[in-house]
C-alpha cells in the first residue's frame, strides 16, 4: 500500500481537537476551539483548531498545520515518530511502510561534526588519553561512562583536527563558522569533550572541559551557530525524552556531570541546563516533556537562587514544580558519590513542593524574638500559602503555624482569605474568549483577494483545477505559483483529497504551507459561481498588464530615442486594447 494513503488514514483517524486537547487546554465548542499557543510566550488563547478542517492556526505567532505537525513541533520529534505515536492512538499498523529520509540543508555541518567527534573519540582511545583518563577515573567516570556518553578528547595539538578536516575537503570558513576552528588553528585543545546534541539526537556542538585543575575557563563551549542555540537546549534531552513521558516526571539539573551520575545511577528522566540560568525556550522544552518538573542544583547559593527563579518560570507555565535542595555545597554527581544513588533517591522522592521552599526560605534570617519580624515573616507565608490550589496542603500550613506561633487558626485563616480575594481580583483581567479575533492587518486588496481565492478553488473545485491545467490562470508571485503546481499535482495524483492531508505533503516545504495558510485564512465558501472565478483570473490579467505597462512607461522615461518612445507608446496601446476585447 502506498504510504500516503496509510499516512492519510492515520490523520483521519485521529480527532486534532482531542489530540491538542491532551497537550493543552482547549475551550470552545462545535466547529472551532481555542487555547494559548505553545509555540510562543502568550498567555492569551490565540491558537484556533478547527475540527471541521483538521487544522491548527496561531493568530500571533503564525503556527499552523495538520495533526502531525503539531505533534512534530510540540514534541520537537521528526515525521516519522509522530506518525508512530498517532498511528498507535489511531489503531493503524503502520509494518511495511517506508519515510524517505529527507535531506537536510545543514547535513553538511552534520557530517563535519560528526567526524570530528569520531576524531575526540579515537584520542580518547589512544595513548595520549592518559592523563586525561587519570582524570576521569579519580573522578569516577568510569570507561562504561566515557563510552555511553561518547566522551572525547581534544589533544595538546593546535591545529591537528582542522588539518584533518581540511584534508577531507571542507573549507576553512565552513570550520570556522561552525565553531570547530579559528583561523587554522583548533578551537580545542587539550580538553575533555562533551558532545552536545540537538533535540533529535545529532551532535551539533561540543563542550570542552580542562583537567589541569585549573579553574578559569573551565568549560569551553562551541559558538553559536545555525543549527545550535545554547539556550534552546537542554543535556541528555534525546536519551531521557522516553523515560520522562513514561514517568511523567523530569528532574532538571545544573551540569553534565550531574546529570550523566545520575542517568548511569539509574535516574535517567533528568535533564541538563548547562548552567543556573534557565531560557524561556528551555522552560518551554520541559514543560512540553511532563509538567511535573523537579528541580535540582548546586547546594550553593547561585543553585538555590535558581531553584527559586527557574522555579518560579515553570509554575507559571503550569507546572507542578517540587525543589530538591542539597546542602554543603554539593552537586548531584558529590552527593551520590558521597551517599550513594539510595540516598539521592529518596532526595528525589521527598521533593518538597515550591511553596513549601518559599516558606522553607522566608524563615532563613528571621529574629525571633522580634514580634515585628514574626508577624512580618507570617505574613510572607500566608501570602504565599494563598497560592497553593490545594486546600488540604493550606490547611496544614496554617495549623503548622498557629502552633508553631500560637495564634488563633481563625486569625491565619482570615489573613489567608483576604490575600486569596486580592489574587482573584488580580486575575480576573485574563482577556475573554471571545475578545480575541482575528487580526486583520495585512492590506488585502482585490488581486491579493482573488490570487488566494483562486489558489483556494483549486484545491476545493474541479472546474478551477480545469482552468489552471489548461493554462488560463497565470499568479503574479514565484511562491503562489509554485503552491498552484503543488495542489495541481497533488490533486491528479491523489484525487479527492483533504486540505489537513496536503499539510502533510507539504511538511517539508514551509514557504510553501505559509502560502496555503493565507489561502484557507480567507474562509471562503466551497461553492463556486463559474463567473466569479472568470472575474478573479481577469484581476490577476489586469494587475500583470498594469505592471507590464508600468514597465513600458518607465522605459520611455528612461529612453532618449524618441523613435524607440513611440514604439513603447504603441505597444501599451497594443496591450489595453487587447485586454478591453477579452474582458
Ligand atoms: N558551564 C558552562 N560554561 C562554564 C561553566 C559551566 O557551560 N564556563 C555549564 C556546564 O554545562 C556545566 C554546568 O554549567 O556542566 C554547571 O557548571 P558546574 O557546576 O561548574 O560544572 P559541573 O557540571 O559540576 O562540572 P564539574 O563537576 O566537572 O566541575
Ligand atoms: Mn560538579
Amino acid at each position: 500500500m502506498d504510504s500516503t494513503n496509510i499516512i492519510n488514514e492515520v490523520r483521519s483517524k485521529v480527532d486534532i481537537v482531542d489530540i491538542i486537547s491532551s497537550y493543552l487546554p482547549l475551550s470552545g465548542k462545535g466547529k472551532n476551539y481555542f487555547g494559548v499557543c505553545p509555540f510562543h510566550d502568550d498567555t492569551n488563547p490565540s491558537m484556533s483548531v478547527s475540527r471541521d478542517k483538521q487544522i491548527y492556526k496561531c493568530f500571533s505567532c503564525g503556527a499552523s498545520g495538520n495533526v502531525f505537525n503539531f505533534v512534530m513541533d510540540y514534541e520537537h520529534i521528526s515525521f516519522k515518530e509522530a506518525l508512530a505515536i498517532l498511528a498507535e492512538k489511531a489503531g493503524v499498523e503502520l509494518t511495511g511502510i517506508h519515510i524517505d529520509k529527507k535531506t537536510d540543508k545543514y547535513d553538511k555541518f552534520y557530517e563535519i561534526y560528526d567526524l570530528a567527534h569520531k576524531y575526540y573519540l579515537n584520542n580518547m582511545n589512544s595513548s595520549y588519553a592518559k592523563n586525561a583518563k587519570e582524570y576521569l577515573h579519580n573522578r569516577h567516570i568510569t570507561e562504561e561512562m566515557i563510552k555511553e556518553y561518547k566522551i572525547g578528547l581534544s589533544l595538546d595539538k593546535p591545529d591537528t583536527l582542522t588539518k584533518l578536516l581540511l584534508s577531507k575537503g571542507y573549507d576553512l570558513n565552513t570550520l570556522n563558522e561552525l565553531g570547530i576552528s579559528r583561523e587554522n588553528h583548533d578551537i580545542y585543545m587539550n580538553r575533555i569533550i562533551f558532545p552536545l546534541y540537538d533535540l533529535n539526537g545529532r551532535i551539533v556542538a561540543f563542550s570542552g572541559r580542562r583537567y589541569d585543575g585549573i579553574k578559569q575557563n573551565k568549560y569551553v563551549n562551541t559558538i553559536g551557530t545555525k543549527i545550535f542555540t545554547k539556550g534552546e537546549t537542554l543535556y541528555n534531552y534525546h536519551l531521557a525524552r522516553e523515560q520522562i513521558r513514561s514517568k511523567n516526571e523530569v528532574i532538571v539539573m545544573e551540569g553534565f556531570m550531574a546529570v550523566i551520575r545520575a542517568s548511569v545511577s539509574g535516574i535517567k528522566n533528568c535533564v541538563g541546563l548547562m548552567g543556573t540560568a534557565m531560557t524561556k525556550e528551555q522552560a518551554n522544552l520541559i514543560t512540553h516533556l511532563s509538567k511535573n518538573v523537579i528541580v535540582c542544583f548546586d547546594g550553593d547559593e547561585p543553585g538555590r537562587m535558581a531553584c527559586l527563579e527557574n522555579g518560579a518560570i515553570l509554575e507559571s507555565k503550569g507546572c507542578n514544580v517540587k525543589v530538591v535542595e542539597l546542602s554543603d555545597n554539593l552537586d548531584p554527581d558529590d552527593y551520590i558519590l558521597k551517599y550513594g544513588t539510595e540516598s539521592f533517591e529518596s532526595l528525589i522522592k521527598n521533593a518538597i513542593t515550591l511553596s513549601d521552599y518559599r516558606i522553607k526560605r522566608l524563615k532563613r534570617n528571621v529574629n525571633l524574638s522580634s514580634d515585628l519580624e514574626k508577624s512580618n515573616y507570617i505574613n510572607k507565608v500566608l501570602e504565599e500559602t494563598s497560592k497553593i490550589k490545594d486546600e488540604i496542603h493550606r490547611e496544614f500550613i496554617l495549623k503548622g503555624l498557629a502552633k508553631e506561633f500560637e495564634i488563633s487558626y481563625n486569625t491565619l485563616e482570615k489573613r489567608l482569605l483576604s490575600y486569596m480575594d486580592k489574587k482573584d481580583e488580580e486575575t480576573k483581567n485574563i482577556p475573554d474568549l471571545e475578545v480575541i479575533k482575528k487580526p486583520n492587518n495585512i492590506k488585502k486588496d482585490k488581486y491579493y483577494f482573488a490570487t488566494y481565492a483562486l489558489l483556494y478553488y483549486m484545491l476545493v473545485n474541479k472546474e478551477c483545477l480545469e482552468y489552471y491545467d489548461s493554462g488560463r490562470i497565470n499568479f503574479l508571485n514565484e511562491d503562489e505559483r509554485f503552491l498552484a503546481s503543488e495542489i495541481s499535482y497533488y490533486k491528479h495524483k491523489y484525487n479527492e483529497v483533504d486540505i489537513a492531508d496536503f499539510y502533510t505533503y507539504l511538511n517539508d516545504k514551509e514557504d510553501l504551507r505559509k502560502v496555503l495558510d493565507k489561502t484557507l485564512d480567507l474562509d471562503l465558501d466551497k461553492e463556486l459561481d463559474v463567473k466569479d472565478l472568470e472575474s478573479y483570473i481577469k484581476t490577476l490579467k489586469e494587475y500583470q498588464i498594469n505592471q507590464e505597462i508600468e514597465k513600458l512607461k518607465k522605459k520611455i522615461k528612461e529612453e532618449p530615442d524618441v523613435s524607440k518612445q513611440s514604439e513603447y507608446l504603441i505597444r501599451i496601446a497594443q496591450i489595453k486594447k487587447e485586454f478591453l476585447k477579452e474582458k
